[in-house]
């Protein structure tokens, strides 16, 4: 049960939910009092912005060779074309400090937050080329000040999430819900991320890794003996898991086109194709789909749900947990024929009473998969130290490290000693840790 010499194994983070002291289009969201709890914030966040020593030191401790995370926007380019020189001098900091310590750097340039003026002149569905150039100029400047410190960029984060939540549900800003919309914001990441490669490739003489990112769900029907619910999860698989990741491979963007619905985009990219130099795979769960025409959620013709329907159970999210499913999602990305890392694997686990199983189970379902033939290269736990969680604010925690936020101190969790166990065996441990399995019900997605 060894992983492959050379596996990566490390952690993940986004600037937005640990640095603090960051305002940009999420804050204006909790201004608007559009978290689930309207009087959240992220504010200080766990102070990651000024504490990084102290979480290398703990991501060093674990034995990790690789690290995740993004650079945020609004701080780098306060407004149009000004640059804030001492915020890029310290990401260059972090990233020279994490390879002093052998580990490798994946750097996001879009973890789903904006500056302000990006947000109110030029968001990504107002179409036209101004976005990308905005984008392709700011990686250029990130490109440049790290030079050779970086080899891995997952360039943007969760497209698929980002622009459902963003123009779909309307849950998370732009809060727009426009299929028109979606579609140009669609395009336009596409063309983003085509050009911040074109542009890293460059500055890095062909060097520079250009990934993503990507949020892969498992889809099943909530009853398997009616066809609605079959088609709309082979609908949800092609349009959440593949079409953004196949316009990146071929130059073809083709969404929508379902049967009985008429919205679809399909247009050319050329510069798209050929795009990956590797996969990078967020996974998290199972969604069950229910065409109906009483759906409570947003969309008013299908439910969204998790449900404890393994032996696993739920995350306090209510997330079920399904680690089965990670073996099947990397058989099916190895389609695409690329590296594949996995840039986010992980749970919300208050008293981090199934993380160490989850953590077991889901590195099997990896060994299982590289068994049968998939490339798989790394893996990068969500997350190093609990966090600003968006929509959910600061309840759940999804760190190997938990903070206590009151006094910003970082706290090793029993899962954090099995993961150093295991980097350091580079194999599984014989025992699995037992885990205490909390039964839940259904959980709407949307
Ligand atoms: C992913 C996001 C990440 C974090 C985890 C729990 O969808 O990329 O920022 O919120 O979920």
């Amino acid at each position: 049960m060894r992983f492959p010499d050379g596996f990566l194994f490390g952690c993940a983070t986004s600037a937005y939910q640990i640095e603090g002291g960051i305002r940009n289009d999420w804050s204006l969201w909790e201004e608007a009092g559009r978290l689930k709890e309207g009087s959240a914030r992220c504010g200080r966040a766990t102070d990651h912005w000024n504490r990084w020593p102290g979480d290398f030191a703990l991501l060093q401790s674990l034995g990790a060779n690789a690290y995740r995370f993004s650079v945020e926007w609004s701080r780098i380019e306060p407004e149009p074309g000004r640059y804030d020189d001492r915020a890029i001098a310290r990401y260059v900091e972090m990233a020279s400090a994490l390879r002093d310590l052998g580990i490798e750097p994946f750097v996001t340039l879009l973890h789903f937050t904006h500056p302000i003026w990006f947000h109110e002149t030029c968001p990504w569905h107002s179409g036209g080329g101004r976005c990308v150039e905005r984008f392709e100029a700011f990686a250029e400047r990130m490109g440049r000040a790290f030079g050779d410190r970086v080899r891995f960029w997952t360039v943007l984060n969760e497209p698929g999430v980002w622009l459902t939540g963003a123009y779909l549900a309307g849950v998370i800003p732009p809060g727009r819900r426009n299929l028109l919309e979606l579609g140009r914001a669609f395009v336009a990441q596409v063309r983003a991320h085509a050009a911040a490669r074109r542009v890293l490739k460059r500055l890095s003489n062909g060097r520079a890794q250009i990934g993503i990112a990507h949020n892969v769900l498992r889809f099943a029907p909530a009853r398997r003996d009616r066809l609605g619910d079959r088609l709309a999860s082979r609908f949800a698989a092609e349009f959440y898991n593949h079409a953004f990741i196949r316009a990146l491979v071929s130059g073809r963007v083709h969404i929508g086109g379902a049967p009985g619905f008429g919205f679809q985009i399909d247009e050319i990219v050329p510069e798209a194709a050929g795009t990956l130099d590797f996969l990078g795979i967020n996974y998290y769960s199972r969604v069950f789909l229910e065409l109906t025409p009483f759906s409570a959620g947003r969309m008013p013709w299908l439910s969204t749900f998790y449900e404890d329907r393994g032996t696993h159970g739920t995350t306090d999210l209510g997330w079920e947990i399904h680690p089965e499913g990670l073996t099947e999602a990397l058989l099916d990305m190895a389609r695409y024929q690329l590296p594949i890392y996995i840039t986010e694997n992980g749970l919300d686990d208050r008293d981090d009473s199934r993380r160490g199983a989850f953590l077991y189970d889901h590195l099997a379902a990896i060994r299982a998969a590289i068994a049968r033939g998939a490339d798989v290269r790394g893996y990068l736990h969500w997350s190093l130290v609990d966090n600003f969680e968006w929509l959910e604010a600061y309840g759940p925690r999804f760190g190997l490290f938990s903070v206590d936020y009151q006094t910003m101190a970082r706290r090793r969790t029993r899962a954090a000693d099995l993961y150093e166990a295991i980097i350091r065996e580079q194999a599984l441990p014989p025992a699995r840790p037992e885990p205490r399995v909390r039964k839940g019900g259904r959980t709407p997605v949307l």
